[in-house]
């Protein structure tokens, strides 16, 4: 999104995705109930729309808004989260379509009559990526109810078929060299609305000495996952941190787990012996069925057959952790993550894609279809060792795209933070949750770099989370 060219194709590609994961619902799928980990999606597209409104139409133009009386209820900071599934405070869906459309028209006029300063600039994007923030949530709302799969990008090539890697030389660990590494984004750039845009986590940047370590160079597998699982680890308190035995005591009484059991007990009674409450003895969209031979994973409304070369995904922090104790591993901290990914050291060009420096995309957003698993084309349903040509330099692969990848960082502001124009992009999460890296499956691809720091509770399994590791102890680098 570096030219005005750029931003209109993102704005009518946001709109037209977002737009369509609402309208292919019926009215009684729309009608979703209330888990606190998802929000009604009529209500997403009319919040993010007056985003849009409120930072671009209202702050720079003076406008008032399409409807002020309603202001309050678009505006995330205003409307309790419980009252989102008021239908009394909302226009039916038909009339939040029009004030969407209407919103879209006005920005789009504006974005193509005005100039285009880099505040400006800016803003537009920072609303874009605002929008397809919600487009991911909206996406992991669907598998939480168990809703229809959504449909990829129409224009995209579907990556089932796509180049499997080579298995032989792309698993195990890769040896990343340790020294000084550039971490994060520049904080006082000219080019804050093109080249360095970024949200206020990422900055400033900083130069970080990273020791030697050794890291995996593909996510863990099913397969991976289900050794630990068949090894009894849910049953093994040796492996689970103080936090990850809470949270095996308290997993199904937590809201996230607990509404969507009382909702979904259809696909949760898997042996018809185990009672909704039980603590998890394996990840909470797999189960085993007694009638078949192996194990199922849920992928939206329907169970699957476990691939074992397939990344695991929907993983809490504790059970990532948990697998790293049972396997003498670690989690990558996230400056170990960056560097692996990025390999940004000082002297060198600056990338913020792992693949920028090895000339395969000159960065259009067509090449993501051979790069990374993003904009639900493929939904994590690819092996871990597929998409080669998306390598990072030390090899790593998928770094960026299938899963947002647990990290052992608690999300904390960089040294000189300084809060940008949304006030809760970050600092809700600081202190409280885990940082997650690398974009998901269901992450569109005009928001990802390898800077990018996304913040989840350690506790959530719903969201597109995933993870590689690192060995305890790196081999001797030369
Ligand atoms: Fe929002």
């Amino acid at each position: 999104m570096n030219s005005r060219e750029a931003l209109i194709q993102a704005l009518d590609l946001t709109h037209q995705r977002i737009e369509s994961l609402v309208s292919e619902l019926s009215d009684e799928q729309r009608a979703v109930p209330y888990h606190s980990g998802i929000n009604p999606p009529v209500w997403e597209l009319g919040h993010s729309a007056f985003f849009y409104e409120f930072f671009l139409l209202m702050a720079l133009d003076g406008v008032s808004s399409f409807d002020p009386s309603m202001d309050e209820v678009w505006d995330s900071f205003e409307l309790d989260h419980a009252d989102r599934w008021s239908p009394s405070l909302f226009p039916p869906y038909l009339a939040t379509l029009d004030y969407v459309r209407h919103v879209q028209r006005q920005v789009m006029t504006r974005l193509f009559e005005k100039p285009l300063t880099s505040n400006d600039h800016y803003l537009y994007r920072y609303a874009i990526c605002h929008q397809n923030m919600h487009i991911e949530s909206m996406i992991w709302a669907r598998q939480t109810l168990a809703l229809p799969t959504p449909p990829a990008p129409p224009e995209e090539p579907n990556l089932s078929h796509t180049d499997t890697g080579d298995t032989a030389n792309a698993v195990g660990d890769t040896d990343i060299r340790g020294g000084y590494f550039l971490i994060g984004l520049p904080g006082d750039s000219s080019e804050f609305a093109r080249r360095d845009f970024g949200f206020d986590c990422e900055q400033p940047g900083f130069r970080a000495v990273i020791s030697d370590f050794s890291i995996s160079r593909t996510l863990v597998t099913c397969g991976d996952f289900l050794a630990f699982v068949e090894d009894g680890g849910y049953d093994r308190p040796e492996f689970w941190s103080q936090g990850g035995r809470g949270w095996l005591r308290n997993a199904q009484k937590r809201p996230i787990a607990a509404e969507w059991h009382a909702q979904q007990a259809r696909y949760i009674h898997q042996q018809g012996d185990i009672p909704a409450d039980a603590p998890p003895r394996h990840p909470q969209y797999w189960r085993k069925r007694a009638s078949r031979d192996g194990w199922e994973v849920r992928h939206f409304d329907q169970w699957l057959p476990l691939e074992p070369s397939h990344p695991v995904l929907h993983i809490a922090y504790w059970e990532a952790e948990a697998w790293c104790a049972w396997a003498g591993r670690r989690l990558p901290t996230e400056l170990e993550w960056e560097a692996a990914a990025l390999d940004n050291r000082p002297g060198q060009d600056f990338q913020l894609l792992p693949w920028e420096r090895t000339g395969v995309s000159d960065g259009s957003p067509e090449d993501f279809a051979s790069l990374a698993d993003m904009d639900a084309r493929a939904l994590g349903r690819l092996p871990a060792t597929a998409l080669p040509a998306g390598a990072s330099p030390s090899g790593c692969l998928q770094m960026i795209g299938t899963c947002w990848e647990w990290t052992s960082s608690q999300f904390l502001p960089y040294d000189g933070f300084r809060m940008d124009m949304y006030p809760y992009m970050s600092t809700l999460q600081f202190g409280t949750h885990k940082t997650t890296r690398g974009g998901s499956c269901a992450t569109s691809s005009l928001l990802i770099r390898g800077t990018y720091r996304q913040a989840y509770l350690p506790d959530r399994f719903d969201v597109f989370t995933g993870f590689r590791s690192c060995a305890l102890n790196p081999s001797r680098q030369t």
